[in-house]
């Protein structure tokens, strides 16, 4: 109540501050609470056995010309750990739920070929595998979030898969895994028990979903030698809140870790509109779905205080990005999209959403990272190219494991129409080394808009700058001009006492740096 109070007085007497034309952001440095630390997690990745994400983006075979780890790319590998990427969920997606862990293992050319039924009815040959993905991700230094298989699957399945990657016992999946080459277990600590159970996981009712998820979860067992596990529960869709509140309600809480939630920045199911060269009447309508990740988050995080108050379950959005019609000319199963200054605009306000809910939301996960929807990366034979959501996500990583600064920004208005959004939105944190780092958004199209940051009484020596920006909403980088959207430093702000006073160009990002 206390807390609502002191918001309150907050927000009126940022009102009050607020100069005509101008955005106030108080940068809450010496609130008395104890403020959240940012988990790592929320800048995580997805890979789905979907398209080209995995096949032709990570993994191109080690016969192939293309430079290359083990038949992981070389080129994709050091710009994931440039961007430091913390973890990667594997293999879906809805291919989770029809994936059988043991046709990936032993001899690749032993291995049994799957039809893809989700993605395109293609065949899969399984020669990515569980050794395949661990050992990439131990390239990345990241850690795996595998997801298991619960619609088609079993809860044995499930089990040895636990068993096989993560036992330093002597058993028969950690013999099978010796045998298969690997002598120390890969440590596994992330698992989602299947994947939209609601719908392509086995159109569940929540309340059977929650039934399947106790058996899971207790066979899975807490943890597996000395790696604790993190379950997370299939989540709800955007804003089914009755998904959420009976998992909470009807899954015993020492069961489980985590609840997810999955969001899509998508216009229209049906309609969902052009990656590129699209209206402003489109891209505002995406600027408003992806904003709703705010009352999502808010009020699944509601629901679960209810029956969680101490919030030892994390909220876990394990799918979250901007969906539009696939590129012309490619496969309708394979959801390859170009990435623009939207998506730019996409990453930077969810990630903004994300740090300021940092109390409940412990992981996120993109989707997808290379090929597939809003992808940091994109791959074209031997050439790659780094998307501006690449960017955005690599200018944000200062904020991994730091502890977060309340910020509140004064009211802003991008309207469209008869229609508004917040045009600026903002986080902050601190590090270890005493470095706040604020990250900003402007996500009008046209119009430039000036910031007062008030820094609580607090002054600093330096503070530098980085920005994404570019004229145009639809402006992206291609495999002929791979350079047009990127980072470059950002001088336009003025340090002056407790405040800084910062011009934020039409269609930004900006990383700024205080110490
Ligand atoms: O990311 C693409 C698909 O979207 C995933 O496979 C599924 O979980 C979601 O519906």
């Amino acid at each position: 109540m206390k807390s609502l109070f002191f918001k309150a007085f907050i927000a009126s007497f940022l009102c009050s501050l607020v100069v005509k034309g101008q955005t106030i952001i108080n940068v809450e440095l010496k609130s008395a609470a104890p403020n959240p630390v940012i988990s790592k997690y929320i800048y995580s990745h997805f890979a789905e056995h979907l398209g080209r994400g995995i096949y032709d983006g990570f993994y191109v075979g080690d016969t192939s010309k293309i430079p290359n780890t083990n038949g992981v790319r070389n080129d994709v590998v050091a710009a994931l750990k440039k961007m430091k990427i913390p973890s990667l969920r594997w293999p879906g997606g809805c291919f989770a739920d029809t994936y059988h862990w043991k046709d990936g293992i032993g001899p690749k050319d032993k291995r049994p070929a799957i039809v893809n039924k989700w993605w395109g009815n293609v065949a899969e040959d399984n020669s990515f595998g569980t050794h395949d993905f661990l050992n990439l991700c131990e390239l990345l230094g990241a850690d795996p979030y595998v997801a298991g298989n619960v619609g088609s699957g079993t809860v044995q399945e499930l089990a040895d898969w636990v068993q096989y990657t993560s036992s330093d016992n002597k058993n028969p999946m950690s013999d099978l895994r010796k045998a298969n080459g690997r002598t120390e277990p890969w440590s596994v600590k992330f698992w989602g028990v299947g994947n939209e159970a609601w719908g392509c996981g086995g159109n569940m009712t929540p309340e059977y979903y929650a039934n399947e998820f106790r058996k899971y979860a207790t066979f899975m067992g807490s943890s597996e030698g000395k790696t604790k596990l993190f379950r997370v529960a299939s989540g709800a869709s955007d804003d089914d809140y009755n998904w959420t509140e009976t998992l909470m309600k009807n899954i015993p809480h020492h069961l489980i870790e985590g609840v997810a939630i999955h969001h899509y920045a998508v216009i229209d199911w049906n309609h969902k509109g052009p990656a590129t060269g699209f209206s402003e009447e489109q891209y505002f309508t995406t600027m408003q779905r992806s904003l709703q990740m705010d009352s999502l988050v808010t009020k699944h995080s509601r629901i679960m205080d209810k029956y969680d108050p101490k919030k030892q379950i994390a909220l876990v959005v394990d799918e979250w990005g901007g969906w539009y019609d696939v590129e012309q000319g490619t496969n309708p199963g394979f959801l390859y999209q170009q990435n623009t200054m939207r998506d730019a605009m996409i990453a930077g306000t969810t990630l903004n959403i994300f740090n300021n809910h940092a109390d409940r939301v412990r992981m996120a996960n993109l989707a997808q990272c290379i090929n597939v929807l809003q992808a940091v990366i994109l791959t074209n034979q031997q050439k790659m190219i780094l998307t501006p959501t690449y960017y955005v996500m690599e200018m944000y990583n200062v904020h991994q494991d730091a502890t977060l600064v309340p910020t509140q920004v004064s009211d802003t208005e991008y309207s469209f129409g008869k229609d508004k959004l917040p045009a600026v939105s903002a986080s902050a944190s601190k590090n270890t080394a005493g470095v706040v780092n604020i990250t900003l958004t402007n996500i009008d199209p046209a119009k430039k808009q000036k910031v007062t940051l008030r820094l609580n009484g607090q002054s600093f020596k330096n503070i530098s700058g980085r920005i994404l920006t570019s004229a145009k909403t639809g402006d992206c980088n291609t495999f002929n001009a791979p350079d047009k959207v990127k980072t470059i430093t950002f001088k336009d702000f003025k340090m002056t006492g407790n405040t800084v006073e910062i011009i934020l160009p039409a269609i930004s990002v900006v990383a700024l740096s205080l110490n």
